[in-house]
């Protein structure tokens, strides 16, 4: 069991200095738990193991003991004994390593308890906050809120330059009230348009909608957010899973005002809140594919110019049809843009079990290995659910026609909002297991 840290970190440095993908059997869905070994061993661990067997917490240590040999000990010198983990990136070493809590009965609680703390998310929807079991789950279990659809352009801006709050400043204050941060997602996404931004046209229209909408959204909301998702989704590939061709994708944005719409919108965000943290956001980034060199690339071209971006988040939606990705793809993946100086977190995740194409086993070992590879870092500041149980996931709907109209049962809780056994392995990746 305790091996299964110190594979993952083994073969993320591995691949930080060029393996090639294969590795991990993650990206055909097909390798799944065998190559990924490592999550073997927590499978015996039962379900509610909530509380803590504390023996193992003291350290993700366990990667520390002894075999470091392999990930090249004397460069961790930095930190806390809980510094082991120098391989995980080739960042030069000296990386230090979160530590997980001695014991935790929620994933919120393990989250604010490791060193450092680590944010627990939840996709919240205001359908969602008119039954108590959904409120009651998603507070006791997360320490932070995205609204999954009420932030979005056409709910905040049905008609130009008239801004419709309501929707979300219930979700946002709720989330307050129970404690929890809230994240702004999305100001800049060619989805969820209002019919009258997708058709402006020409530069000028294009760059004043965005500067209103972003000013508009943000002072709202000023003293009560300070995250946001700057933009989301601006890269393409023919395929959904993140391969193939590699491009900006065409929306009203790109058209009107090619790449600089990017920059424009971080400037523009910088301009309106000079402490937030300004984020990108995409999906089938999480694997190492075509899509996620290239965002990778345009971020690091963003960085050098000093275009005033703060963190990247890689979406997770894992499963069909999107990418899949191993815990050691994702660990190296997340390496390498942290390396940019960037904050990383893990911002809608979901494992679609889309009819078995993805089995119970591999979904399982997802869950485990890709919580694990982001607790493990420093820089990855948060772990959201795109959702609190199955029936409501959005999958559900949104893959139906490729996953056979059964449901995805994608995510930590069932349709009674009771634990499944994902949840038991999230927590044990939170607790360092
Ligand atoms: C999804 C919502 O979950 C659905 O309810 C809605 O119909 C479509 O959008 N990437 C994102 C999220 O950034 O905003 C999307 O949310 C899922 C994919």
């Amino acid at each position: 069991m305790r091996s299964a840290p110190l594979t993952l970190l083994l073969s993320a440095f591995l691949c930080a200095i060029g393996c090639s993908d294969g590795g991990d059997g993650g990206a055909g869905g097909t390798g799944g738990q065998g190559a990924t070994g490592g999550t073997g061993g927590a499978t015996g661990g039962t379900s509610t193991s909530a509380g803590g067997t504390s023996a193992s917490t003291s350290g993700t240590g366990s990667a520390t003991g002894g075999t470091s040999a392999s990930t090249g000990d004397a460069s961790s010198s930095t930190g806390d004994a809980s510094s082991s983990a120098s391989g995980t990136g080739g960042s030069g070493g000296g990386m230090a390593v979160r530590t997980p809590a001695a014991s935790a009965s929620t994933l919120r609680e393990a989250g604010e308890k490791a060193n450092p703390p680590i944010l627990i998310g939840a996709a919240i929807s205001g359908g969602g906050l008119n039954n108590g079991d959904y409120k009651r789950v998603a507070a006791a279990e997360h320490s932070y809120v995205t609204a999954e659809n009420e932030m979005k352009w056409d709910a905040l801006e049905p008609n130009p330059g008239q801004f419709s709050w309501g929707s979300a400043d219930n979700i946002v204050n709720w989330a307050r009230s129970n404690n929890m941060k809230v994240k702004g997602h999305t100001l800049v996404w060619h989805n969820q348009l209002p019919g009258w931004a997708n058709s402006l046209s020409g530069a000028t229209q294009v760059e004043q909608a965005i500067r209103r909408h972003i000013e508009n959204v943000m002072g709202h909301f000023k003293d009560r957010i300070d995250t946001w998702d700057v933009v989301n989704e601006a890269v393409i590939t023919d395929s959904d899973t993140g391969v193939g061709n590699p491009r900006m994708r065409p929306s009203v944005f790109f058209n009107a005002l090619g790449d600089r719409f990017l920059d424009l919108a971080f400037e523009i965000a910088r301009e309106q809140d000079p402490n937030a943290k300004l984020y990108y956001n995409d999906y089938s980034i999480d694997a190492l594919n075509d899509k996620a060199d290239y965002v990778y690339e345009m971020i690091k071209g963003m960085v050098e110019r000093g275009v005033p971006i703060d963190g990247v988040g890689f979406q997770m939606h894992i499963g069909p049809p999107n990418n899949e990705a191993g815990g050691a793809d994702v660990a190296a993946n997340l390496r390498r843009f942290a390396d940019l100086g960037l904050d990383v977190l893990i911002s809608e995740m979901d494992i679609n079990r889309c009819s078995n194409q993805v089995t119970a086993e591999e979904q399982l070992t997802y869950y485990h290995d890709i919580v694990e590879a982001c607790f493990l870092m420093p820089e990855c500041k948060a772990i959201t659910f795109w959702g609190i149980n199955d029936g409501r996931s959005w999958l559900n709907s949104w893959s139906g026609a490729l996953c056979n109209g059964q449901s995805s049962q994608s995510l930590l809780f069932n349709d009674q909002y009771q634990k499944k056994e994902t949840y038991n392995r999230v927590m044990d990746a939170l607790m360092g297991r």
